[in-house]
């Protein structure tokens, strides 16, 4: 048989001093190459007097300023770009829910080494040359459905370009053309779930083997859901579309221990989320990213607001980050008390009686703030059953995160379903 250690390719195989050695001289080359091609780095670098061979080590990366957001949409649309727009293959850009959109670009050397970087990390998911893989990512200006599309292709698989949406139809195509692989948001693929159980077909009976499920966050309890519903693999990918899209970091699916960073290609860091203080391998806090090898739009040192902690390599040389927590955005600051979504997730599934379907609803009462955790009932527990999960559920986050919350077991099918990333907080607090 074929040992995972024969299919690697040259950067997975590099020891870790040949890793730092290819990062550093990768690194002054893309800090160059942002000051000399975007006005904004040169003038962000001019103001904090840093040039970019004053790069002489790894860690004089944290002397740089930081990326933001904000400084991607008042550079909106192209003012990022590092080489002229016929250079530019390709644009995908964020829904821009918050604001203007952020635009990002692509030249051929960037597609490439994103399909690269998608194909290693399905091949880390357990993904073969020959697999059929169903992409239900959405296709378009999100970089999920072409992310995930031309990976697949560059590893040698088959494509089926689902995308998302349709979901009696995607059961309908697992079924027929047999995929052995499905690449979607794990919320989603929660959806097609029920659709699975409605048309009365067994979904631990399918064709699919791996799940490579991201976009937004998860937890073990969720894969466990996946995995024993499914009867499949479920592994993580993380990317963001201001890095380049999936496939930045991804679970191997031998160790399923946390997903490593394709840091010869992408550098992390994790930084004190308020002060911006770079912390030690180990430390919670916000993930930063500076690409080494991207032309279009070089990003030095791009704060993600995604919390999690760096941890050595194991199936791979590069290291691991944890399991995303959630993004500062989405914390819930409840009387002093920071919740994430993920920890209810945790919380939510390992309650009986209850399918992993939940909405954390915030509104005042009074002067204070209040969340209310709606899940909804399995479909065969009584009333009794739903009572102990309601105050279970209390409970357990009283207990576990130390804020009260009121719990409403709501009927079966009645919450929202996801047809991509989900929405987990539902903001009923009136405008200030
Ligand atoms: O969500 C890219 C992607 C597509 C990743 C498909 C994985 C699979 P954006 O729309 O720019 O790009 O959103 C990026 O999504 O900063 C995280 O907050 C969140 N996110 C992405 N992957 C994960 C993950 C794509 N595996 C933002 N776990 C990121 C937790 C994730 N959060």
């Amino acid at each position: 048989m074929t040992e995972v250690t024969d299919l690697l390719d040259a950067g997975e195989r590099l020891d870790l001093e040949g890793l730092r050695a290819l990062q550093l001289e990768r690194l002054r080359t893309s800090l160059r190459h942002a000051y000399d091609n975007v006005p904004f780095y040169r003038e962000s670098f001019d103001k904090a007097g840093i040039r970019p061979e004053d790069c002489t080590s790894l860690a004089d990366l944290a002397r740089f300023p930081f990326t933001t957001k904000a400084d991607l949409r008042e550079n909106y649309p192209y003012g990022m770009f590092a080489v002229p727009q016929d250079r530019i293959r390709r644009l995908h850009a964020s829904s821009g829910t918050t604001g203007r959109p952020t635009v990002v670009g692509y030249t051929d050397g960037d597609l490439s080494l994103w399909a690269d970087m998608v194909a290693r990390s399905i091949r880390a998911a357990g993904g073969r040359p020959g697999d059929k893989v169903h992409v239900a990512y959405g296709y378009g200006l999100f970089t999920g459905g072409l992310g995930a599309h031309y990976g697949a292709e560059r590893l040698g698989c088959t494509v089926i370009p689902a995308s998302g949406g349709m979901t009696a139809r995607q059961v309908q195509l697992i079924q027929d053309l047999e995929p052995e692989i499905i690449m979607v948001t794990p919320s989603y693929m929660l959806t097609l779930l029920d659709e699975f159980e409605r048309q009365g077909v067994d979904p631990r009976g399918t064709s699919l083997r791996v799940g490579i499920f991201g976009a937004e966050p998860w937890t073990e309890q969720m894969r466990r859901e996946i995995e024993e519903r499914f009867a499949i693999d479920a592994v993580d990918i993380y990317g963001l579309s201001e890095v380049i899209g999936p496939g930045v970091a991804q679970e191997c699916v031998e160790t399923k221990d946390g997903l490593h960073v394709w840091e010869d290609h992408f550098f992390p860091e994790i930084v004190d989320p308020i002060t911006g203080e770079p912390l030690p391998d180990g430390e919670e806090g916000e993930l930063v990213f500076t690409s080494l090898t991207k032309e279009a739009m070089p990003i030095i040192r791009y704060r993600t607001r995604d919390l999690t902690r760096l941890l050595p390599g194991t199936a791979r040389v590069f290291r691991r980050m944890e399991k995303i927590t959630g993004r500062s955005d989405d914390m819930v600051i409840l009387r002093g008390v920071n919740l994430f979504p993920t920890q209810v997730e945790e919380i939510v599934l390992r309650t009986p009686g209850v399918a992993p379907h939940f909405q954390l609803r915030l509104s005042r009462e009074g002067r204070m703030d209040a969340l209310t955790v709606r899940a909804e009932a399995r479909p065969d527990a009584s009333p009794e059953v739903r009572d102990a999960a309601s105050r279970s559920i209390a409970a357990a986050v009283k207990d576990g995160i130390g804020v009260s919350v009121t719990v409403e077991i709501v009927e079966p099918e009645s919450l929202e379903r996801s047809v991509g990333k989900i929405r987990r907080i539902v903001d009923l607090r009136p405008k200030e």
